[in-house]
């Protein structure tokens, strides 16, 4: 009796000590916060900012739109690779650059469009702290405007999810996306070339994915991949034509 009673009583005395050896780090992780003037809603996600830039700390910039929806490090890599006998990638909502960074690492030429010139001026300063600037032309426009214009190998579709809330309904429909529903983005990237890259959601509605090969015929080939980050499901990559079948070469 006696000595399970200081058994438990070294337990708690250990426990309070991890407790303090964690308190200086914490402390600086919140100076941090504060000094960045971090808002409480991308919080979260600057607690993941290496997951998103690996060289954060090299003087990444991201607004608050950016912050929660670029494609993290790793996704942006695989997708990437996915297109290795591409020789010009459309990215078509490059946002700050989270994947046209990773396209152009691998050495493709890739044409990035985003509406909002802040954004482009983010993307820019990343695609620099990467080394990959020179690869990219960044177009600040309207993708649907742009697309009759437009010729590449692959198009990239990484359109916005409608903010963090999509993970509040329980199937995300492809009329959630912005700024046009997942059809008219997909059709409108067809006009390019069938080898269609899309990231959407988790909880998208697979049956309405498949749907998108039938606005083809013949239908095209898809394939579907569930992206973790640190064992947790962030998204699903979709690879739709010669994307799918990792063959898409120069048109
Ligand atoms: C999900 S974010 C893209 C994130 C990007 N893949 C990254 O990793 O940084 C979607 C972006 O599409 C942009 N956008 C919205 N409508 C657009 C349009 N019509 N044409 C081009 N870009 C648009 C938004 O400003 C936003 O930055």
């Amino acid at each position: 009796m006696k000595t399970k009673k200081s058994s438990k009583q070294r337990r708690t005395r250990r426990s309070k000590r991890s407790k303090l050896l964690q308190l200086p780090t914490q402390t600086h992780e919140t100076r941090r916060v504060i000094e960045e003037g971090v808002s409480p809603l991308v919080e979260k996600y600057w607690f993941q900012r290496y997951d998103l830039f690996s060289r954060y700390d090299e003087g990444i910039k991201l607004d608050e739109q950016g912050w929660y929806s670029v494609t993290p490090e790793q996704i942006a890599i695989r997708q990437a690779k996915r297109c290795e006998n591409a020789t010009v990638v459309i990215d078509c909502f490059a946002g700050v650059g989270g994947n046209a960074i990773q396209f152009a690492s691998m050495c493709y030429h890739v044409v990035a469009i985003e509406i909002d010139p802040l954004k482009v001026n983010m993307a820019i300063n990343n695609a620099r702290i990467y080394g990959v600037e020179d690869y990219i032309d960044f177009i600040v426009g309207d993708f649907f405007q742009l697309a009759p214009s437009l010729k590449g190998d692959i198009v990239f579709l990484s359109p916005p999810w409608g903010g963090p809330s999509y993970r509040r309904v329980k199937k995300f429909t492809l009329d959630l996306l912005e700024p046009k529903d997942g059809y008219a983005i997909f059709q409108a990237a067809q006009a390019i070339t069938p080898n269609i890259i899309m990231f959407l959601p988790r909880n998208v509605d697979l049956l309405q994915v498949e749907e998108l090969c039938w606005l083809s015929s013949p239908p095209l080939e898809f394939e579907i991949e569930e992206n973790y980050v640190q064992g947790n499901l962030k998204g699903v990559t979709v690879y739709f034509g010669g994307a799918a079948a990792s063959q898409c070469g120069p048109s």
